[in-house]
C-alpha cells in the first residue's frame, strides 16, 4: 500500500519494513538501529540470514560513520559515484548489527539516486538497510506495482515510479589494494578505474572469478516462467522438442526475447520485460543472445540473464 515520507519514515522508526524507490530496483527497507525492521526484511522477502544486505544513506558523512576503515579509493569512487548505481564495501563499525552483515566484519554501503528516497533518508539516523523488494531469488521490481503484487499488497511502498536504471548497482570492495568487483552493474571496471586514475590513483579494477560475495548464488532473479537462452539463428520450430525434452513439459505460448541495442534501454526494461511476459499469458521464454553480449557494457545485463535463465542452448 502507497504511504508518503512522513508515514514511510514513521514506519521504519517503529520497526517495520516500507519499499523504497531507486534509480536501480526498489528496496525492502528496515532502519538499522532497530533489530525487529531487521529481521522482518529477512522474513518477509524469505531470505537466508547468510545473504548480507546493503544499506542506504544520503551522504558520505554518514558512510564514513558506518565504516572503521574509509580509504582514500572509498573516497573518490563515492565523491564520483554517489548519489548513484555503486556498492561501496567496507569494513564495518562495531555498532552494526551482525544480521545485517552476515556475521562479515565488511559492509555493502550506497547511497541511492532518487530523490524521495534521499529525502526519507535525510530523516532516519544512521541508514536504511534494504535488498531488492522481492522474494528471494526472483526478479527484481523496477515498479510500484511490482512490490505491489510480489507481497499481495502488505508491505508500505514510497511510490517513485518507474526505475531509471532497472538492475541492481555494481557492488565492489577492496582487496589488496586492488578493487574486485563482486556483482557487475551500470558502472564497469573501466569505469572505476577511469575514476580512479583522473586522481591519480593506479589501482587495478577487476571483475571478482568466484562468487566471494555471500548471496551472489547461481540461480537468482528468476521468473515464474522457463527463461532459456537460445543462439542468434534459433527459432522456435528447431528448439521446440530439444527443449521439451530438457524441461520434460510442454509449452504453447513461446515469448522470443530479442534485447533492443542500446544496453542502457535493455538494462532499463530487462526485468520489466521478464514480468510481462507471464502476464502476457506466455509460458516460456526464448532470450536470444545478441553479438554484444561479450562487451564490458553488456556484463551486467548478461549476468542477470545467466542467473535467471533455466537452461541455456548456447
Ligand atoms: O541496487 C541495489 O544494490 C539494490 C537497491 C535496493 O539498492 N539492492 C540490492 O540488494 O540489490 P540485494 O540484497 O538484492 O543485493 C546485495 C548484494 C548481496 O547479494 C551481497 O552479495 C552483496 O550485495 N553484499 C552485501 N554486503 C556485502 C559484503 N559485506 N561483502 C560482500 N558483498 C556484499
Ligand atoms: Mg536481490
Amino acid at each position: 500500500m502507497k504511504v508518503d515520507i512522513e508515514r514511510a519514515k514513521e514506519a521504519l522508526l517503529n520497526g517495520e519494513v516500507v519499499a523504497i524507490p531507486t534509480e536501480t530496483v526498489y528496496g525492502l527497507g528496515g532502519w538499522i538501529e532497530s533489530p525487529e525492521g531487521i529481521q522482518k526484511i529477512f522474513l518477509t522477502k524469505e531470505r537466508p540470514f547468510f545473504d548480507p544486505l546493503i544499506v542506504h544513506i544520503d551522504s558520505i558523512e554518514k558512510a564514513k560513520l558506518l565504516s572503521s576503515e574509509w580509504t582514500e579509493i572509498h573516497q573518490v569512487l563515492a565523491e564520483s559515484c554517489w548519489p548513484g548505481p555503486l556498492t561501496l564495501i567496507a569494513k564495518k563499525a562495531s555498532h552494526i548489527d551482525s544480521y545485517i552483515t552476515s556475521g562479515l566484519d565488511s559492509v555493502g554501503i550506497r547511497c541511492p539516486n532518487h530523490p524521495l528516497t534521499l529525502k526519507l533518508l535525510s530523516l532516519i539516523p544512521g541508514g536504511v538497510a534494504a535488498p531488492s523488494a522481492n522474494k528471494f531469488g526472483k526478479t527484481s521490481p523496477t515498479r510500484f506495482e511490482h512490490v505491489e503484487r510480489e507481497f499481495e499488497g502488505n508491505v508500505k511502498i514510497l511510490d517513485g515510479g518507474p526505475c531509471e536504471i532497472g538492475i541492481e548497482s555494481t557492488v565492489a570492495g577492496i582487496e589488496n589494494g586492488e578493487v574486485k568487483i563482486y556483482r557487475p552493474g551500470f558502472y564497469t571496471a573501466q569505469a572505476l578505474s577511469k575514476i580512479l586514475q583522473d586522481q591519480n590513483l593506479n589501482v587495478p579494477v577487476l571483475y571478482a572469478q568466484s562468487p566471494v560475495a555471500p548471496g551472489q548464488l547461481k540461480h537468482h532473479y528468476m521468473p515464474n516462467i522457463p527463461l532459456v537462452i537460445i543462439p542468434e539463428n534459433g527459432t522456435w520450430e528447431t528448439l521446440k522438442g530439444p527443449i521439451e525434452k530438457q524441461l520434460e513439459k510442454k509449452f504453447s505460448s513461446p515469448a522470443l526475447w530479442l534485447q533492443p541495442e542500446n544496453p542502457l534501454i535493455t538494462s532499463r526494461e530487462l526485468y520489466e520485460k521478464m514480468r510481462s511476459f507471464e502476464q502476457q499469458g506466455n509460458d516460456i521464454i526464448l532470450c536470444v543472445q545478441n553479438k554484444e553480449w561479450q562487451s564490458e557494457d553488456w556484463k551486467a545485463i548478461w549476468n542477470r540473464l545467466e542467473k535467471a535463465k533455466t537452461i541455456s542452448l548456447i
